[in-house]
């Protein structure tokens, strides 16, 4: 099983949507007993709310799931349920490294899947307001994410 989890500042716009989009790409290729998908945040703000209802429109209109999703807070205890931890933007990967040293887990930006844009940070909607924007972004990403989890077990395979 490979386990990932998506990481934003409030888990209410960014990395609910990450969890919701790249969770319905895996069940679409039939991957789901294979890739987990979780979303937490840096801060405790919105601990236990819904997606943010830019997140649920975008979401309700690309007729992507996203029941059952309630924000948590970042655990220290994540590096160890996890295979991959990805920040959708510059301070929060500092702010990650600040939580734990980064073991055996693979800690990365999230816009590095993004081949098409030059960005670092996955622009934050809470702030913008547009969820439109970072919906491409991110279902481009979880594309990009999805191949490279596929790959790295081929080559895991391949060498066991
Ligand atoms: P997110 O957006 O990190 O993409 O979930 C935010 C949500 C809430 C806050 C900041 C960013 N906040 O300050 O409450």
């Amino acid at each position: 099983m490979i386990h990932v989890l998506f990481v934003c500042l409030g888990n209410i716009c960014r990395s609910p949507m990450a969890e919701a989009i790249l969770r319905d790409l895996i069940n679409k290729e039939g991957l789901s007993d294979h890739i987990t998908v979780d979303s937490a945040g840096i801060g405790h703000w919105h601990v236990g709310a819904s997606p943010h209802e830019g997140t649920r429109d975008i979401l309700d209109q690309n007729r992507i799931s996203y029941e059952g999703l309630a924000a948590r807070q970042v655990d220290p205890s994540d590096w160890d349920r996890f295979d991959y931890i990805i920040a959708m933007d510059q301070k929060n990967m500092r702010d990650l490294q600040g939580i734990r040293e980064k073991n055996g887990v693979v800690v990365k930006m999230f816009m590095d899947y993004v081949s098409t844009h030059d960005k670092k940070d996955v622009p934050d909607p809470y702030f913008t307001g547009n969820f439109d924007e970072v919906y491409e972004l991110i279902s481009q990403g979880c594309v990009g994410l999805l191949e490279e989890i596929k790959q790295n077990d081929r080559n895991k395979e391949e060498l066991s």
